[in-house]
């Protein structure tokens, strides 16, 4: 597969954000904006108590719903726990894993976010596994061996055959949420082809140039263009600007003329 035969993708990540009015509001007005385009994967994922809610609003829509967690297991006595089944059943397709925000304010180790990787995929489950170094291991220059790391953990004995159903959000920890740390699209571009490697050497150069590969950081309307055009970014996992409808469009419509860039015939 060419790069320029790889979708651009871009995901909303809500976190911990909205009310159910609020959330009725945000997805209609991404669902109005989208319309019939196509161009671009785009995928929203609200907060657990609004899945339901925002899917309903997606239903007729290209859009597509995710979940921003999961627990490694069908049911059980797993008290403040969401399984995947409950989120197949309320019309999940994806679920985000290994978010910075869960490794770090969490406490999620490698092993564990392997065991949700697995489950999910298993499950039934598509799963953008997050990655990304802090600004102290950028420092020490171990961005590399981190990120080398983090794959190589977090796709431990994945099924080759669901491979087609993992992406990857690149999120430097330090561009997360921050105004006054901005990656730079090279860096994120040079961070992309670290993990385009390690993918490569872990399940081969065609599934390699197959894995869609998304930044995440700091993504906003104004730089939007500027990382969705670099070689090997696949899309964009934006944080504080998809709770605008306006300004999730904006990146949403930097997608589609990148995307058409790409596709271009040489
Ligand atoms: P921001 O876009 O707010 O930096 O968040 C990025 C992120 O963590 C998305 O998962």
């Amino acid at each position: 597969m060419k790069p320029g035969q790889r979708r651009k993708v871009v995901v909303g990540n809500w976190k911990m954000h909205t009310t159910a009015a609020e959330a009725t509001q945000l997805a209609q007005g991404v669902v109005d904006g989208v319309g019939n385009e196509d161009g671009v994967s785009v995928i929203l994922c609200p907060p657990f108590p609004y899945l339901a809610l925002v899917g309903a609003i997606l239903k007729r829509s290209r859009i597509t719903l995710g979940a921003q967690n999961m627990y490694p297991e069908k049911k059980g006595a797993f008290t403040g726990e969401v399984s995947p089944t409950m989120l197949l059943d309320v019309g999940c397709k994806y679920v985000i894993l290994g978010h910075s925000e869960r490794r770090h304010k969490m406490g999620e180790s490698d092993a564990f976010i392997n065991q949700k990787v697995r489950f999910a995929l298993a499950s039934g489950l598509d799963v953008i596994l997050c990655v990304g170094e802090t600004l102290e291991q950028r420092k020490a220059n171990q961005t590399e061996a981190m990120l080398d790391r983090q794959l190589n953990s977090g796709l431990a004995d994945v099924p080759v055959a669901d491979l087609p159903r993992i992406s990857i959000a690149y999120e430097p920890v330090w561009a997360i949420g921050n105004a006054d740390h901005h990656a730079t699209p090279q860096q994120a571009e040079d961070a992309h082809a670290i993990l385009r490697g390690r993918f490569s050497k872990l399940f081969g150069k065609e599934a390699a140039e197959a894995v869609t590969i998304q930044y995440g950081g700091s993504v906003e309307p104004d730089n939007a263009a500027a990382f969705l055009s670099r070689n090997g970014v696949d899309g964009a996992l934006v944080g504080g600007a998809s709770l605008k409808a306006d300004e999730l469009l904006a990146i949403v419509r930097a997608g589609i003329n990148e995307g058409r860039v790409e596709m271009q015939p040489t």
